[in-house]
């Protein structure tokens, strides 16, 4: 897949999650392998209008993690179009335009999936963000606000035309929030309608699932957001980069230790806050310390643990003896996930 002058291999995006996708669990992700683009947690372009020195620090994105794509919501064209120019200056390689976040206090400002509501306003941010900056536009939407009013198909051609360069579809609409199934016809009628790069995302926990969305949508690429959360493995065994089911628990210990070593190098929260975001981050690595990590103060403390839970596993040799599916012995007190098939 080609967006704009990046080639995206393969063709594999890391949907951006508040409060998970920081620089750590990107580069996390990247450096297990198998993941061709990522995408920055949502950033109000208004904070950036109004107090840039305080929304600079919600950035922790670096250029040389191109291709990935810096994601700003808003719902006033000239606002984002400034936003827009300020983070390319920074040196964002790709924008990712936000209009699936249904949460109130994006919504009320008239950003995120308040847009899917409006085509004729929902263009001219785009058409503004597009004259901006001259680096790859992207977008994200859902299906519409609601499943009765869909607006995803006009809304992706006339994003085209105003120079959009990708597209990413969570197929649900705005009232759903993550309720009910997906509906993958709306990644077919949006893939039918346009030109350009269509990612289908919504529920893709397997490779299995992943290959059936791209046979019934015809999408070009898969974006995963939650299966990744604790698994940030999941696109190098998808890629078929490490063998498929839940690694034991030494070597998941292993990720998550890397997982902290990535936060204490890049978080741009101060020990505190970043140790608070990083409790639920390891728990979902199922190593059944949950008390344990609950009372994590600082990253010493995080260091200690984990460095013990995985028992001096070092994660360069991941590749050589993460043990095939077939072979693991269930550790007790960690929990099974669903196993993603190993690609042929
Ligand atoms: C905790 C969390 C935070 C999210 N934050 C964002 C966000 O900042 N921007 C965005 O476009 N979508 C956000 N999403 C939506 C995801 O990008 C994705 O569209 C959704 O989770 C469906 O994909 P999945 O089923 O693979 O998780 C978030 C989802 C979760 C669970």
């Amino acid at each position: 897949m080609t967006i704009g002058f990046y080639h995206i291999e393969p063709a594999t995006c890391l949907a951006p999650m508040a409060g998970h996708t920081n620089r750590a669990f990107r580069e996390l992700c990247r450096e297990l392998g198998g993941l061709g683009l990522v995408c920055t947690e949502l950033v109000s372009s208004q904070a950036l209008e109004y107090s840039r020195q305080r929304a600079m620090s919600f950035f922790d994105f670096d250029p040389s993690e191109a291709p990935m794509a810096v994601q700003l919501f808003g719902g006033d064209p000239q606002t984002m179009a400034e936003a827009a120019r300020l983070v390319v200056d920074l040196g964002a390689p790709m924008v990712d335009i936000n209009m699936g976040c249904w949460v109130p206090k994006v919504v009320k400002k008239g950003g995120g999936a308040a847009l899917l509501g409006d085509v004729c306003q929902a263009t001219a941010v785009v058409e503004a963000v597009c004259k901006a900056v001259e680096v790859p536009v992207t977008v994200k939407v859902r299906s519409g606000l609601t499943a009765a009013s869909e607006t995803a198909v006009p809304f992706a051609r006339a994003a085209e035309e105003c120079g959009v360069q990708a597209i990413a579809v969570h197929a649900r609409s705005a009232e759903q929030g993550f309720s009910g199934r997906p509906d993958w016809g709306v990644i077919t009628r949006v893939r039918q309608a346009v030109n350009i790069p269509v990612f289908g995302n919504g529920d893709l926990t397997t490779l299995e699932e992943a290959l059936q969305m791209q046979r019934e949508t015809g999408c070009h690429g898969w974006m995963v957001g939650r299966a990744a959360l604790g698994a940030p493995w999941i696109f190098a065994q998808w890629a078929g980069l490490l063998p498929g089911g839940i690694p034991p628990l030494p070597w998941r210990a292993a990720v998550a230790l890397r997982h902290l070593q990535l936060t204490e190098r890049f978080s741009s929260l101060n020990e505190f806050k970043a140790v608070r975001e990083l409790r639920g981050q390891l728990s979902r690595y199922d190593l059944g310390v949950r008390e344990q990590l609950v009372r994590l103060e600082n990253y010493a403390q995080a260091r200690e643990l984990l460095k013990r839970l995985s028992g001096g596993v070092e994660l360069t040799d991941l590749r050589e003896h993460w043990r095939p599916p077939h072979l693991p012995a269930p550790e007790s007190g960690a929990t099974e996930r669903p196993q993603s098939p190993v690609p042929p």
